[in-house]
């Protein structure tokens, strides 16, 4: 009596085996190199607020650098109580900028791109743009960092 199927045979095993290896293989290769994909592209959800708790105890003088959406970002607290906020990434080519208190000033280092660190303005170097000012709101214990 048979139902119809028929037997597997070592071959057919083995393709099958073989056909089961290859999509491994390829889901293991291609999603770290389908989110690395992504993450260069800058895609990602539109983000338009982000709240920061705890950041309000931030010491004046000092900054904190956090990711707006999918954009690098710093918070900085001035000495004289006040606070500004920037997406981080230089207009010139996408550097990565730090505030530096000792200097008074938001600085790129990959091509010394300088920038005013209430403004954001451009003070000096090859930056095309000022950078991109957030909103901030202290309230309740937290930062609000808007678009
Ligand atoms: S990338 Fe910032 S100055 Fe060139």
């Amino acid at each position: 009596m048979t139902d119809g199927a028929e037997p597997l045979t070592r071959r057919g095993f083995v393709r099958i085996g073989l056909g089961l290896f290859a999509g491994a293989y390829a889901a293991a290769v291609g999603y770290p190199v389908y989110r690395y994909a992504n993450a260069q592209s800058g895609e990602s959800a539109p983000v338009s607020k982000v709240a920061l708790p705890d950041a309000d105890a931030l010491p004046a003088g000092s900054a904190l650098m956090f990711m707006f959406g999918g954009v690098p970002a710093t918070l900085i607290h001035h000495d004289d109580g006040t606070w500004a906020c920037f997406e981080a990434k230089c207009t010139h080519r996408g550097c990565e900028v730090r505030f530096e208190p000792e200097n008074r000033r938001i600085f790129c280092g990959c091509h010394e791109g300088v920038y005013d660190m209430r403004t954001g303005e451009v003070v000096s170097g090859p930056p095309p743009r000022p950078l991109k000012s957030l909103s901030v709101e202290v309230r309740d214990g937290e930062v609000v960092v808007g678009a």
